[in-house]
């Protein structure tokens, strides 16, 4: 899918509820995959880091700043519903850090924060440092 494409299909997915029919995508499907790579480049990673280090321009600034998702201890202390409650209601949501911000247009697409969540996971199995955001970087013109 090239640039277009997948601007397409974060407008469907981001597409306010009752506006147009949704395309279904489901959990794994490569273009929601995509779709939520380019998401974390464009939305998190300046605070986060491209491969969720937490050290994004913006994140080295902060205190406190973004963990390192790759902390497994951290990740098996924290279940989906509470990366959810953070990504979708912010920091504030669950008493981190105002920093970290709401996106509340995400509300909306339960399956493609599944994906962002998958993304944060994947920094503790070893696939963080090559899979985060290469493809993204690969199709930079
Ligand atoms: C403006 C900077 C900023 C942006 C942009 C940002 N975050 Fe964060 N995020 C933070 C900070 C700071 C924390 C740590 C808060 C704390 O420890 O009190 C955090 C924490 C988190 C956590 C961990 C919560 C925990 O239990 O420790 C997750 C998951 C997360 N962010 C996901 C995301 C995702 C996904 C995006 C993009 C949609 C995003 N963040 C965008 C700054 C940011």
């Amino acid at each position: 899918m090239d640039r277009r494409g997948l601007t397409a299909a974060l407008a469907l997915l981001l597409a306010p509820a009752g506006c147009e029919p949704r395309v279904e995508l489901k959990p794994g499907d490569p273009e929601l995959v995509r779709a939520a790579r380019q998401l974390f480049d464009s939305r998190c990673a300046n605070c986060h880091g491209p491969h969720g280090r937490g050290d994004g321009p913006a994140g080295r600034a902060l205190s406190p700043r973004p963990r390192d998702f790759g902390d497994r201890a951290w990740q098996a202390s924290v279940d989906d519903a509470h990366l959810r409650k953070v990504i979708v209601g912010g920091g504030a949501a669950v008493g981190l850090s105002a920093h970290m911000q709401a996106n509340p247009d995400l509300a909306d697409s339960p399956v493609l924060v599944g994906e962002l969540i998958a993304l944060v996971r994947a920094c503790a199995m070893g696939q963080d440092a090559k899979g985060m955001s290469s493809e993204t970087e690969k199709q930079a013109p």
